[in-house]
C-alpha cells in the first residue's frame, strides 16, 4: 500500500512531464490570441454546488464523487469537472459587472470514482475554457475553435468534431415527452439504471454505453427535429459559421453529454483511433447554470479537453513533442580546489540563465563523463590542479567532438556571448 499510488491516479514522471509543457505551452500561446485569461479554482467545493451544477441526475453526482464531510461538519467534495467551480467563481467575483464576454481557461486535476481503465482514470486533468455573456453561436464557434486550433498546433489529426443541439429547457421539456413514449415502448430492453433514468431525465438513456440499451434508441425520434425556432436558428447558425471557417463536423443527433447543464448546442471532439476513451474533448452551451447557481440570467458556453486523453493520441499518432535539454555545461572537475572552481563557475552560469552541471557525487573523471554524456550535456570541461595553475583547460562539444583550449576566466562570458547570439537569432 505505502508504495502504491491509490488506483486511479497516476505519477507523471520527469520523462513525460516534457510532453505535457508542450502542450499546456500551446494552450497559453492560444487562450492568450483568443483573448482567454487563466483562472485558478480549488480542488474542492460544497457538494451542493455539483448536486445543483452538474446535475442530480447525472452518473457524476449519483456515483463518481468524492464527497466527505470536513471536520467542520460541511459537505466537501473534490470537483470532478472545472465548470462549475467556474461558474461559481464568476458569480462570487460580481464578474458580471466585467465587459461581456468574460473568457476564462484553466488547466485542473478532476476526480471521479469511475471504473480504471486506458484513458480513465480517477484523478485525471483537463483544460478547459468557459465564455460568459454572449447568446449568439459566434462564441459556441469561438469556443470550438480553439480545440480544433489546439489539435492543428499539436499535429494530430483524425479528431472528428460531433455537434448536436439538445434545446431549451422548454423544447426539450416537449421532446422528453416524445421520447419518453417511445421509450416506454422499449423498457424491456433497457438497463435497470435507464429505466430509472426513463422516469428522471429520458434524454440521458440516449448517452448509456450499455448495448441493448444502444440498439434499443436507434429508432427514437431526434432533438433536432423538435428544437423551436429560436435553438433551431442557434444550430444552423453555428453550422454556418463552422462552415465559414473551414471547421469540419458532423450532426450526430445522439450526444446529450453526461451534464444536466447543458442548452443548445453540445459538441464532441473525437479520436478516430481510441474507441470507447476516444472523446478527447466535449462541451456546449449551458445558459441556465449561472442562474442555476445563485446568479442572473447570463448565457454561457465551453468545454473540456482531457490531457491525459489528448497526449494518449498524441503518442499514438507519433506526433512530436520539443525533447527536453541538457546542461549547456558540464564542469567536471579532479580535486578539491578545482570542485570549488566547478562550483563557483556553474553558479555564475546558471545566474546569468545557462543552465550548468558538476559533480555531486565524488565520481572519478571517467565516471563524470560518462555522467555528462548521458545528461546529454552539450558541453564539458575538465578542471584539475594544472588548469587552475596554468588557466587554461580544454572545452569539448560533446556533439561533434570537436576540442578547443580556452582560458578559465573566459568560460562563463563565451557562455553569455553564446546566449545573446542565440537570442538575437531568435528575436
Ligand atoms: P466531460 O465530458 O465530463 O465534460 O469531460 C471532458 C473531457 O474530460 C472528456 O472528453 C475526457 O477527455 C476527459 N475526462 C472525463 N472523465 C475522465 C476520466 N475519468 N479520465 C480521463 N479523462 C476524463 C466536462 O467536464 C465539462 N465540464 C465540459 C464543459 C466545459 N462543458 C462546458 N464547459
Amino acid at each position: 500500500m505505502l508504495t502504491q499510488a491509490p488506483k486511479g491516479t497516476r505519477d507523471i514522471l520527469p520523462q513525460e512531464v516534457y510532453k505535457w509543457q508542450h502542450v499546456e505551452n500551446i494552450i497559453k500561446e492560444i487562450c492568450g490570441n483568443f483573448g482567454y485569461s487563466e483562472i485558478r479554482i480549488p480542488v474542492f467545493e460544497h457538494t451542493e454546488l455539483f448536486q445543483r451544477g452538474v446535475g442530480d441526475t447525472t452518473d457524476i453526482v449519483q456515483k463518481e464523487m468524492y464527497t466527505f464531510d470536513d471536520k467542520g461538519g460541511r459537505s466537501i467534495t473534490l470537483r470532478p469537472e472545472g465548470t462549475a467551480g467556474v461558474v461559481r467563481s464568476y458569480i462570487q467575483n460580481g464578474m458580471a459587472s466585467l465587459p461581456q464576454p468574460v473568457k476564462l481557461f484553466y488547466n485542473i486535476t478532476a476526480y471521479r470514482y469511475e471504473n480504471v481503465q486506458k484513458g480513465r482514470y480517477r484523478e485525471f486533468n483537463q483544460f478547459g475554457a468557459e465564455a460568459f455573456g454572449a447568446e449568439g453561436p459566434s462564441i459556441d464557434v469561438e469556443i470550438i475553435s480553439i480545440a480544433d486550433l489546439l489539435f492543428k498546433k499539436l499535429g494530430i489529426s483524425n479528431i472528428r468534431l460531433n455537434i448536436n443541439s439538445i434545446g431549451c429547457p422548454v423544447c426539450r421539456e416537449k421532446y422528453g415527452i416524445v421520447l419518453k413514449e417511445y421509450l416506454e415502448q422499449k423498457k424491456e430492453q433497457l438497463c435497470s439504471d435507464c429505466r430509472v433514468r426513463l422516469e428522471r431525465n429520458p434524454l440521458r438513456v440516449l448517452d448509456c454505453k450499455v448495448k441493448e440499451c444502444n440498439l434499443a434508441t436507434e429508432g427514437a425520434p431526434s432533438m433536432l427535429d423538435n428544437l423551436c425556432e429560436e435553438c433551431g436558428d442557434h444550430f444552423e447558425g453555428l453550422k454556418g459559421m463552422l462552415e465559414k471557417v473551414g471547421i469540419d463536423y458532423a450532426v450526430d443527433s445522439r450526444i446529450v453529454r453526461g451534464l444536466d447543464y447543458y442548452t443548445k448546442t453540445v459538441f464532441e471532439f473525437v479520436s478516430e483511433n481510441v474507441g470507447t476513451q476516444g472523446t478527447i474533448c466535449g462541451g456546449g452551451r449551458y445558459d441556465g447554470l449561472v442562474e442555476a447557481c445563485g446568479g442572473s440570467v447570463t448565457p454561457a458556453v465551453g468545454f473540456a479537453l482531457g490531457m491525459e486523453r489528448l497526449i494518449m493520441e498524441m503518442d499514438n499518432q507519433n506526433a512530436s513533442f520539443p525533447l527536453p535539454k541538457g546542461p549547456e555545461l558540464f564542469v567536471a572537475s579532479i580535486g578539491s580546489d578545482a570542485d570549488l572552481f566547478a562550483q563557483e563557475l556553474v553558479y555564475q552560469l546558471r545566474e546569468n540563465g545557462i543552465s550548468a552541471e558538476k559533480n555531486h557525487m565524488g565520481r572519478s573523471l571517467k565516471a563524470q563523463m560518462k555522467y555528462a554524456d548521458k545528461c546529454d550535456a552539450a558541453f564539458t570541461v575538465v578542471i584539475g590542479e594544472n588548469e587552475i595553475l596554468s588557466n587554461k583547460a580544454v572545452l569539448k562539444n560533446m556533439e561533434t567532438g570537436e576540442e578547443k583550449d580556452v582560458s578559465l576566466d573566459s568560460i562563463l562570458e563565451r557562455f553569455k556571448r553564446a546566449k545573446s547570439a542565440c537570442k538575437e537569432g531568435t528575436a
